[in-house]
């Protein structure tokens, strides 16, 4: 069959590599790619948004099935613009997007649903949204409604944080019309853990557990950014806490989706916070997590198409989806002085070294080729991956990657995976072998 991935990040390389591996699969086009996608299948110069020159593309050439990348696509509608062309893709429609296109939608939902999650008000007026932020303790959470590519929360320690988040969203509209609302919410403690779910609308089956590093530098220091490195799957998570979060939000959130009369057909993505076993949705995201793509697939020893088809045709209930019992870990190499301003342009050595491991790929997201050169052409650049038996050795071997690859001003952190051990007390129950 004929598969197109529409999009552009380390998180699509992740997704055509895994497809690759597929029997099903005989050719891969993916739009707009990356030379690392390029190695996999054949990138089209089409971009992720034009959706009527996708369809276009994807009818000619006899796509079987398009599989959708990034949230941008999946909130405008991609979906439902596919399928009214009779074209098959997998994601969420334009209406089930709104579980990541709208923090009011989604709190909202939550809140009807009794989700578990911060408590929160919604304001368009700054004055109101101040006079509430007088009356709550700090930290405080400000959210701009709307995609904000990974960049629209303000974790605010001070009112002078807090007035400049509400200013530079409602006053400023740094986000545009994204930021014509936000959330204001209670700050929650504890540690951050992602849940991916297949869902067809009637079933939900939970993916491995895996953590994010969202701040840029060491001990999670830092601003925000897309994800600094991962692993799979989070010792944090283990039977109990993955039931509970089973029962107590995945359950839960199917029910309200049928119940809003939404056919969620994709990748539900929970972003949680754990404080003592309790978990809380601090956001819910409706495709794969950029960088725990990274490390899930490589984990996923069924294959993705038949997963896909299951869920487009509804019966996913019927499919054992198994895993590697492996661990993976990833770390994203960024340009210098990313997420803030970087210079592009760099020239990048030393893939060709780990190109023939069998237990490290290199998922490129920030890249181009020009006269046969690889540079930098983003933020986050790549993301070194390996997997194995414990995280030790794929932290090592991680790490030893990291090592062998090279361009000016290459910023990564070095403790991805390092939380596991730091926290090993919690762990103690398992022995070391086990993390
Ligand atoms: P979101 O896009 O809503 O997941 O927010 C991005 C990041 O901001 C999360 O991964 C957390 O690190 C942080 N964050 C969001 N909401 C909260 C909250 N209520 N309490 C503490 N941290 C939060
Ligand atoms: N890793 C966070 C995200 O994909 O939104």
């Amino acid at each position: 069959m004929k598969v197109l991935v529409i999009g552009s990040g380390g998180r699509e390389h992740a997704l055509v590599w895994k497809l690759a591996c597929s029997q099903k699969v005989k050719k891969i086009y993916i739009a707009p790619g990356n030379p690392g996608t390029g190695d996999w299948g054949e990138n089209i110069p089409i971009e992720a948004l034009d959706f009527s020159a996708l369809a276009k593309f994807a009818r000619e050439k006899g796509v079987d099935l398009a599989i959708v990348g990034p949230e941008e696509p999946l909130a405008r509608g991609i979906v439902d613009y596919f399928q009214e062309k009779g074209l098959r893709i997998f994601g969420p429609d334009k209406k089930a997007a709104q579980l990541e296109g709208s923090k009011v939608f989604s709190k909202g939902f939550m809140k009807k649903y009794q989700i578990p999650t911060a408590e929160y008000e919604v304001f368009t007026d700054p004055e109101e949204a101040i006079a509430y932020i007088k009356e709550k303790d700090f930290p405080i959470v400000i959210k701009a409604e709307g995609l904000a590519a990974g960049k629209g929360v303000i974790v605010a320690w001070t009112m002078e944080e807090a007035l400049e988040g509400i200013n530079s969203i409602l006053v400023d509209k740094v986000y545009g019309s994204a930021g014509a609302r936000i959330v204001v919410e209670e700050f929650l403690a504890g540690e951050e853990a992602t849940i991916l779910a297949f869902t067809d609308g009637k079933t939900i089956v939970p993916m491995l557990a895996s953590q994010d590093h969202k701040q840029v530098f060491d001990n999670d220091q830092g601003p925000n950014t897309g994800g600094m490195g991962a692993y799979a799957p989070a010792p944090i998570v283990d039977e109990a806490l993955m039931k509970r979060v089973f029962q107590e939000i995945l359950q839960p959130t199917l029910k309200g989706l049928q119940e809003e009369g939404i056919d969620f057909k994709g990748v539900l993505y929970c972003g949680l916070m754990i404080k003592d076993g309790v978990p809380k949705v601090l956001e819910y995201n409706v495709r794969f997590g950029d960088p725990e793509a990274q490390v899930i697939l490589p984990l996923l020893k069924t294959d993705l198409v038949e997963i896909a088809e299951a869920v487009i045709e509804g019966r996913l209930e019927e499919l054992e989806i198994e895993w590697y019992d492996q661990k993976a870990l990833c770390v994203v190499m960024a340009s210098g002085g990313y997420p803030g301003e970087y210079v592009t342009g760099k020239e990048i050595t030393g893939l060709e070294e780990l190109s023939a491991r069998e237990d490290i790929q290199v998922f490129q997201a920030g890249t181009k080729l020009e006269d046969g050169k690889l540079l930098t052409a983003g933020g986050r650049v790549l993301a070194v991956t390996a997997w194995g038996a414990s995280f030790r050795e794929v932290i090592e071997k991680a790490y030893a990657g990291v090592e062998k690859i090279k361009f000016p001003d290459a910023h990564f952190r070095r403790d991805i995976g390092g939380k596991i051990f730091k926290d090993r007390e919690k762990y103690k129950q398992k022995s070391l072998r086990e993390v």
